[in-house]
């Protein structure tokens, strides 16, 4: 029978093993590999200056500072988004004023910026959505004809080009995520970025005046990845969480989605054990991971590319901009009846996601921002699933996978079955 669960996390290059040596030696929070991972990552940015810190949101927080940018300054930013950046934004004192974004590739859609930027706007955060990388040409020229700083939100987006360009490396700053859900997982995690010598200056005293996290933590970390590792191969999935989730579909719930969704309360600013530099150990999987990261952004681009193409006549599916080389995160598609869908794959071993993202505009935290109503955000939020890409896919799953998603859609969405008619 057929098992897609609906993500794998990056495997984790050496755990025990390169735990087991870090605790030895006693470089488990400091050591020499925070500098050589930084370094790398460097490198492949042009050069840009990089921090390795305990989470994204945290480093969206220091590039904004190392920048110049403080409360209360107005950061325009997609409205379609991770609730968690507006919310952190937020939380600091800053104001989140959100533009809608297009329905074909989820990105902020250039028309819909105002002619002239909301008072006190002092950056523009371009978001590179589920790793395809946004027109960021069209959007920076907006920003920089209104004197605002353009950060790139990368933190689906490592390993991303447009028109041969990293993403990272396109604005004045930007920030990667090294989550579990990412693609360099190194237990949480995030990377800031910034270009200019004064603001990488300020950035690197920033970091280094951030504790590392405490050994406990770490190895608490490293057993959690462990557990997540065994508990989503294929086979234990099917035997184990397939059912049970079969079972809270029949009643309207994902526990999936619950276990890991972000607080979306007004206020949530980041969690205390994200507020650190990253740890030595931390860096080590990040630098152990590199080799093969190509290798893993090739297969995911190959998964959505095959996707593409088989389903692209009868799904909409997130579409890349011209000159992009997406690092797909996910493969969004757009569907009616998102909960008929998801339960009918489920029925037939394909575990999917609904989006993590909202349209944060009506989300009741930023009911104060007095930027205008988003509809499209709306529509997509509500509609918007994702459809696995990870590394670990095989090609016999994916092509299963898309036999079963193009039964599904053609025999849930009337809609669908009679575009098809036409065809
Ligand atoms: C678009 C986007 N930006 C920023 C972040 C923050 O990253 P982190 O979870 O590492 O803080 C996330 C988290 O998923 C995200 O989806």
């Amino acid at each position: 029978m057929l098992v897609v669960p609906r993500k794998r996390p990056a495997a984790v290059s050496g755990l025990a093993r390169h735990t087991a040596r870090s605790a030895l030696t006693g470089t488990l929070r400091q050591g020499p590999d925070r500098q050589r991972f930084e370094d790398a990552v460097a490198a492949r940015l042009d050069g840009a200056s990089v921090a390795a810190v305990g989470s994204g949101r945290l480093a969206l927080l220091l590039v904004l500072e190392s920048l110049g940018i403080r409360p209360p300054a107005t950061i325009v930013l997609a409205a379609y988004n991770a609730s968690c950046v507006p919310n952190v934004l937020q939380a600091a004192g800053f104001r989140p004023w959100f533009v809608d974004v297009r329905e074909d590739t989820l990105h902020l859609d250039a028309d819909a910026l105002p002619a002239a930027p909301p008072p006190g706007a002092e950056a523009l955060i371009i978001t590179h959505i589920e790793g395809s990388p946004a027109p960021v040409g069209t959007l920076a020229a907006w920003a920089r004809r209104h004197g605002l700083a353009v950060v790139e939100d990368a933190a689906h987006a490592l390993g991303a080009r447009l028109d041969g360009r990293p993403v990272g490396s396109l604005g004045d700053g930007a920030i990667f995520s090294l989550g579990r859900g990412k693609h360099l997982n190194t237990l949480g995690g995030g990377l800031a970025v910034v270009r200019a010598p004064d603001a990488a200056e300020r950035l690197s005293a920033l970091a280094d005046a951030l504790p590392a996290p405490g050994a406990g933590a770490l190895l608490k970390q490293v057993l959690l990845e462990g557990v997540i590792e065994t508990g989503t191969a294929p086979a234990l999935f099917g035997a184990l969480a397939m059912p049970a989730m079969r079972l809270a579909r029949r009643f309207g719930r994902d526990p999936m989605t619950a276990l890991f969704e972000d607080d979306k309360s007004a206020l949530a600013a980041i969690p205390e054990p994200m507020r650190r530099r990253l740890s030595n150990l931390q860096a080590g999987f990040g630098l152990a991971a590199l080799p093969a990261f190509a290798e893993a952004l090739r297969r995911r681009r190959e998964h959505a590319d095959a996707l593409r193409a088989r389903l692209g006549g009868v799904l909409s599916l997130q579409t890349p901009v011209a000159g992009a080389e997406p690092a797909w995160l996910e493969l969004t598609a757009l569907v009616d009846d998102r909960d008929g869908f998801q339960a009918a794959l489920l029925a037939r071993g394909v575990d999917t996601q609904r989006t993590w993202m909202d349209a944060c505009d009506a989300l009741p935290a930023f009911a104060g921002a007095a930027s205008p109503p988003c509809p499209t955000a709306r529509r997509v939020a509500e509609r918007a699933v994702y459809l696995p890409t990870y590394a670990a896919l095989t090609d016999a799953q994916r092509e299963a996978m898309a036999d079963v998603v193009l039964d599904v859609a053609l025999a849930t969405s009337p809609r669908v079955a009679r575009r098809r008619g036409a065809a």
